[in-house]
């Protein structure tokens, strides 16, 4: 019995230096979006899925949300969300965000602006839209994080 319990420890311990092998834990994000907005919860489960935690915070006035997170007014989409000290403005690839989290660019966030089909969260089947990932600054800078084509 006390050898069984042992190896489950083992395998506790070995699963665990598996799961934080070469990597720091990512950060939680903090998702703001309307109530009445569903595709913001498909890029949560997204995001879930490919290794965040995600906390959702309900809004009633996103706008004011985007003015509070100094999101650029031609850059905004439907949620807003804080990953560390960075905004992420709708429907961001994962990918995208752990890349910023790994080189720390002087930015203030990342957005794809709109919502284009076929961001994650926005899957449509047999429709895909050439969209942009777009870093921006605390002065209104931007620039193409990485193209998705
Ligand atoms: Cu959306
Ligand atoms: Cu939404």
């Amino acid at each position: 019995m006390k050898l069984k319990r042992n190896r489950l420890l083992v395998a506790a311990l070995l699963a665990l230096a598996a799961a934080g092998a070469g990597a720091e834990p990512l950060p939680e994000v903090v998702m703001h979006k309307d109530p009445n907005c569903g595709c913001c919860g498909q890029w949560a489960e997204y995001l879930q899925a490919n290794g965040f935690r995600v906390k959702t915070v309900m809004e009633d006035d996103m706008q004011s949300v985007k003015r509070r997170f100094a999101v650029p007014q031609r850059l905004t989409s439907c949620h807003t969300a804080k990953v560390g000290d960075y905004v992420i403005e709708g429907h961001v690839p994962a990918s995208a965000i752990k890349r910023l989290l790994r080189e720390k660019p002087a930015v203030a966030g990342l957005s794809v602006p709109g919502m284009p089909l076929g961001s994650p969260g926005m899957e449509v089947p047999g429709k895909k839209d050439a969209y942009d990932v777009v870093a921006f600054d605390k002065a209104g800078k931007i620039a193409v994080f990485e193209s998705h084509r």
